[in-house]
C-alpha cells in the first residue's frame, strides 16, 4: 500500500544586529525603507529561530504556532502576505514550469516556529522569525530562489528580517523601484572573511519595549527634521565607508561608524514628536564605560577595542575582536555585576553567522 507523500521542511535563521540602522519606511505596506542599512548576522548556535512548515491537502486553513502557542494569521497581515508571496513563487517558478510538480501552492500550510533564546530577553525575534519562515517555505516548495530573492519576501514580514537570509556582513539596499523589486539584502562579506568579529549581548532590561519599532519609526518619519538630514547626507557615505572598513578588516573605522550610527539613530528617536527614549541610565553608563575603555586604548596607541550599538530598547550589543572580547565581557561584568536589578546578564559572546540552515 502506498502512503500519501509528506511535504515538510525545517529551516533556521539567526538574529542580526544592525551597525547602520534601518529607521523609517517610504512605503509601509511593502516595507520599503527610507535608507539602506547594514548588519552582522550572529551565529546559528545561540540566537536563532527554527521553523517547520508542512503542506497537506487535508489542512483547512493556514495556521502558525509560535513557541507552541497558536498565533492568528489575520487578513492583510504581514504573516499572510509572506505566506501568499511564497505560494505565488512556488506556482510561478515550479508548478507553471513543470506540469508534473505537485500543486503545493494550492494546499494550506501549518507552520511551527521556535526561538532558542529567551523571548523574555527583549531581543528582536521578528528578524530571525520571518527569515526562518521564508527559508522553511522556500525549502518545502523546492524554490530555485537565491537568498536575495527570498529577502524580498522576508522584508515584507519585518524589514530587518531580509538581512537574516545571509550570514556574515549584510547590506539591505533600499532600492528605488516603487514595486520594491530592488529593495533587497546582499552579502557584503561572509563570516569567514572576518571570523575574529564577535558580539557581546548585554541584557539591561528584559521587559517588552514601550514603543514598537514599527510605530516608532513611522512617527519619526512624520515628525523628525533630523531624519531627513540623516537619510540625505549621512547614511549613504556611512554605508560606503563601513563596507570598505569590513572589506579591509579595519576595526577602528568599523567601531567609529557603528557607534556614530547608533548615536544618530537614538538622536532621531529623541527628535521625534513626542520623543522616544529607548536607552536608560544603565545603557548610557555602558556607553560611558566603552568610551573610556577606548580612550585609554587609543592613548596607548592600540586603537579601538569595542563598539557599542543599541536597537529599539535598552540592551547593549558590543562588537569586539576575538583578542579583546573576554576583557570587554569582564569589564562590563565588573562594573555591572549580575544582580536582580537593572542589569540582567551578558547573554553570551557570538560570532558572525553561518548561512541559513535548511533540512528536508
Ligand atoms: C532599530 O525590522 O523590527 O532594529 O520593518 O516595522 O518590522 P519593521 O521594523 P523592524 O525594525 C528594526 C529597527 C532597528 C534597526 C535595524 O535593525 O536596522
Amino acid at each position: 500500500m502506498s502512503s500519501a507523500p509528506i511535504y515538510e521542511a525545517t529551516a533556521s535563521a539567526p538574529v542580526n544586529i544592525a551597525v547602520i540602522k534601518y529607521w523609517g519606511k517610504r512605503d509601509t505596506k511593502l516595507i520599503l525603507p527610507t535608507n539602506s542599512s547594514l548588519s552582522v548576522t550572529l551565529d546559528q548556535d545561540h540566537l536563532r529561530s527554527t521553523t517547520t512548515s508542512r503542506a497537506d491537502p487535508s489542512f483547512e486553513a493556514d495556521r502558525l504556532w509560535l513557541n507552541g502557542k497558536e498565533d492568528q494569521i489575520t487578513a492583510g497581515s504581514r504573516l499572510e502576505t509572506c505566506i501568499k508571496e511564497m505560494k505565488r513563487l512556488r506556482k510561478e517558478t515550479v508548478e507553471d514550469v513543470d506540469a508534473s510538480a505537485p500543486k503545493l501552492s494550492t494546499y494550506k500550510v501549518h507552520i511551527a516556529s521556535y526561538n532558542n533564546f529567551p523571548t523574555a530577553a527583549g531581543l528582536a525575534s521578528s528578524a530571525s522569525g520571518f527569515a526562518a519562515l521564508v527559508a522553511s517555505l522556500a525549502h518545502l516548495y523546492a524554490l530555485p530562489a537565491s537568498p536575495s530573492t527570498l529577502s524580498l519576501i522576508a522584508r515584507q514580514g519585518s524589514g530587518s528580517a531580509c538581512r537574516s537570509l545571509f550570514g556574515g556582513f549584510v547590506a539591505w539596499q533600499m532600492g528605488s523601484d516603487p514595486s520594491g523589486s530592488d529593495s533587497l539584502a546582499v552579502e557584503v562579506a561572509p563570516q569567514s572573511h572576518w571570523p575574529q568579529m564577535h558580539a557581546l549581548i548585554c541584557v539591561v532590561n528584559d521587559a517588552k519595549k514601550g514603543t514598537s519599532s514599527t510605530s516608532g519609526m513611522q512617527r519619526t518619519v512624520e515628525t523628525s527634521p533630523l531624519l531627513q538630514h540623516r537619510i540625505a547626507h549621512v547614511v549613504p557615505a556611512r554605508m560606503a565607508d563601513i563596507s570598505t572598513a569590513i572589506l579591509a578588516r579595519d576595526f577602528d573605522a568599523f567601531a567609529r561608524i557603528t557607534m556614530a550610527d547608533s548615536n544618530q539613530f537614538h538622536a532621531v528617536a529623541l527628535d521625534t514628536e513626542p520623543p522616544i527614549f529607548y536607552m536608560n541610565d544603565v545603557s548610557r553608563a555602558i556607553i560611558a564605560l566603552v568610551v573610556e575603555y577606548n580612550r585609554i586604548s587609543l592613548a596607548q596607541g592600540k586603537g579601538y577595542k569595542a563598539a557599542y550599538t543599541y536597537d529599539a530598547g535598552p540592551n547593549a550589543v558590543i562588537y569586539a575582536l576575538e583578542e579583546n572580547v573576554r576583557e570587554v565581557a569582564q569589564l562590563i561584568l565588573s562594573y555591572f555585576p549580575q544582580t536582580p536589578g537593572e542589569f540582567k546578564d551578558v547573554l553570551g559572546i557570538f560570532s558572525g553567522a553561518a548561512d541559513v540552515n535548511a533540512e528536508a
